[in-house]
């Protein structure tokens, strides 16, 4: 094994998200195999991977059908580009593939980029030419939610809702605008569900008003929030929400990166609440990330302003080289054939239960708060108090704290905040989802 490997991770690479200073006390996980749910680092130590890595390896590690495709493909044919009337047969295959797909949802078009920030800003500048070209000029205006998180280009990041994200790379984008998220823990209006009538999803009628509808190009969300700590909406958020974009004219985009390809327990996310959205947008668990790709699906009205005769500057004029990689569209094929033919998603809503279940019977420990989740995406939020919801302090970086001690059992999650959020492959064990929960009990007791 390469011990060594350690040190030049903290001496050459310049990690994301990460603090490198940090790095003299924590040994890093540099990972040199990977099998199902399990991971193995450069020392040897195995690992559970409770959080599909970044939340996205969906098919699990190992998948030989996956890697083989993308070979076979890159023999076949490398690379050719989507641009000016030209592709190569595998990214159309993939197009059709999620059209098909996304049918109940009424896309008809797929744009194909190469990861989530990409594929969120494809989005972005879709809903914004669609008005300018049907001679909206002034409804621009973005609305998505503060928790909110929807990468880091700056378009992407402008619609992210997570402050310390966007703090030191200010001025962002203008015409970006922010609700609350429909956090009913923390309800940020001191409510409680369902008494509050939505307040949350209110506050979207009320900003759009305010703003005026003809101001406003479209609202973003993601259809269980993740990075912002794993939110689930209350019931008849998302219904309320598609409403209130419907009566003001404003686009509906759902950020499906996450919960896109089986995550929630239903192949996407909306259609936990049967929502019609008029943009998808996709990434992670696409190719359940043999390779990168990302991928914005739509409506055909939104496709069909933009026709013409090339010079009339209506056209979209948006792409990036890997447009359409025809080695991710081909991991891409193989990653939905397996989801299919394995029935993830079916396994995703049973295993998810399983998982939630578990973790409720931790509930009575003293600094469990909150525990929830849908599908294999999960949460429990870490408390001073149980009792007063109050938190610890932010100093103490209990989650943080979690987390090593969760790694030092051979079991990887991911701490946001004092939120320990949970997300493995959709191929996990009930053996695997035990043997995480014992670690937890046992962290949890410790702390
Ligand atoms: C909901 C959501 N949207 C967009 C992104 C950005 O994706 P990427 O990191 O591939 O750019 C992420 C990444 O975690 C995400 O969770």
């Amino acid at each position: 094994m390469n011990s060594d490997i350690r040190k030049d991770y903290a001496r050459y690479m310049w990690a994301p998200y990460t603090q490198m200073g940090d790095l003299a006390e924590e040994e890093p996980i540099v990972a040199v195999d990977g099998d199902g749910a399990t991971i193995v680092d450069s020392t040897g130590r195995e690992f559970i991977d409770g959080h599909a890595a970044l939340w996205l390896a969906n098919a699990g590690f190992g998948r030989t059908e996956i890697v083989e495709a993308a070979a076979e493909q890159m023999q076949k044919l490398s690379w050719f580009p989507s641009f000016g009337g030209m592709s190569n047969e595998t990214a159309v295959q993939l197009a059709k593939r999620l059209v098909e797909l996304t049918a109940p949802e009424g896309m008809s078009r797929a744009f194909l980029s190469s990861g989530g920030s990409e594929a969120v800003e494809t989005a972005l500048k879709m809903a914004r030419q669609y008005w300018k070209l049907r001679g909206h000029d002034r409804k621009f205006k973005i609305i998505s939610r503060r928790k909110a998180y929807h990468g880091v280009t700056f378009g992407a990041l402008s619609a992210t809702g997570v402050s310390q994200n966007r703090r030191l790379f200010e001025p962002l984008v203008p015409g970006f605008r922010h609700i609350e998220p429909p956090y009913c823990y923390r309800c940020p209006y001191g409510l409680e569900h369902p008494e509050c009538g939505l307040a949350c999803a209110e506050e979207l009628a009320r900003t759009i008003a305010f703003e005026s509808p003809d101001t406003v190009a479209a609202f973003i969300a993601e259809p269980v929030m993740g990075a912002g700590g794993v939110i689930v909406p209350p019931d008849g958020y998302w219904q309320r929400v598609e409403e209130i974009c419907r009566a003001n004219d404003v686009l509906l985009i759902a950020d499906e990166v996450i919960t896109g390809f089986g995550r929630t327990g239903k192949m996407f996310g909306v259609r936990n609440w049967d929502v019609k959205p008029d943009i998808m947008v996709f990434a992670k668990g696409l190719t359940s990330g043999y390779l990168p790709l990302g991928a914005t699906l739509t409506r055909e009205e939104i496709f069909e302003v933009c026709l013409g005769k090339w010079g009339e500057g209506r056209e979209f004029r948006h792409g990036t080289t890997y447009s359409g990689h025809p080695a991710a569209a081909a991991a891409a094929l193989e990653n939905i054939r397996i989801i299919e033919d394995e029935s993830l998603v079916q396994r995703a809503a049973e295993m998810g239960e399983y998982l939630v279940e578990g973790l409720r019977d931790l509930s009575h420990l003293p600094h469990v708060g909150d525990v929830d989740g849908l599908g294999l995406l999960a949460r429990l939020e870490l408390v001073a108090d149980a009792k007063t919801r109050e938190p610890f302090p932010a100093s103490e970086l209990m989650g943080l704290k979690v987390n090593r001690k969760m790694l030092k059992r051979g079991v990887i999650i991911r701490p946001l905040g004092d939120v320990m959020s949970f997300s493995p492959p959709l191929v996990i064990t009930r053996g695997e989802i035990d043997a995480i929960l014992l670690a937890l009990r046992e962290v949890l007791e410790e702390i």
